[in-house]
């Protein structure tokens, strides 16, 4: 399972790069919005730390200007992915990117069927959002088995990246579940390396051989 950090923070970025694990970022309009700052030069700077993909998202409804948005977008640097929204309009975006080498990132998806119809339009990567669907009572996890087994049945090539997890749980159910990637805030990220018995057990070692070299 790959592990991309869900976050447009470039400190988040930078700490996370450091430790070596992170294969990817995502952004989406509400984390860019945070930080304040210019999209573009934003996104190449994070394209600057990350060299595998980073996705920056379209914030047209329209095809011909998500696609406008789309070109502009890959200019920015080789490992951008065009985040683009499942509604029809963002697949006959899909479409026209797919054609001319644009990779994409299709987000917002909340039912198999919206993953299927992607990943047949040409879709690099499909997002399906874990926690809103928690949130509404609804179980996120289920979504991702159904879509990797429609995925396997066809042998589609779009990559499952499990998005919206909100705790080092659902980047574990995700992973058993089939994820090809798993897109996590760095807070999430930082707990999945912690267990307070590794600590326990590290303070303990220290201990007993310091006392035996006395
Ligand atoms: C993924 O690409 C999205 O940016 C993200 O996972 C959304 O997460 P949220 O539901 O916690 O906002």
């Amino acid at each position: 399972m790959k592990f991309f950090l869900d976050t447009a923070n470039l400190d988040e970025i930078r700490a996370g790069a450091a430790l070596g694990i992170v294969d990817g970022i995502t952004t989406n309009p509400s984390l860019v919005a945070k930080e304040g700052k210019d999209f573009k030069t934003l996104v190449a700077q994070i394209c600057e730390i990350i060299p595998g993909p980073v996705s920056a998202e379209v914030v047209s409804t329209e095809c011909d200007s998500m696609v406008k948005e789309a070109r502009e977008l890959a200019e920015i640097a080789p490992n951008i992915i065009v985040k683009l929204p499942t509604i029809p309009e963002g697949v006959k975006a899909l479409k026209i990117c797919a054609s001319e080498g644009i990779k994409t990132n299709l987000t917002l998806i909340f039912q198999p069927l919206q993953a299927l119809i992607v990943a047949k339009v040409g879709a690099t990567f499909c997002s399906p959002f874990l926690g809103r669907l928690d949130d509404i009572g609804h179980d996120g996890m289920l979504l991702i088995e159904e879509i990797r087994t429609i995925y396997d049945n066809y042998g589609f090539q779009t990559e499952i990246l499990a998005a919206s997890l909100r705790h080092p749980l659902h980047v574990v159910q995700a992973a058993k579940a089939g994820a090809d990637i798993g897109t996590m805030p760095y807070d999430v990220f930082k707990k999945m390396l912690n267990h307070p018995l590794t600590d326990i057990g590290l303070e303990r070692f220290l201990a007993d051989w310091n006392k035996a070299k006395k």
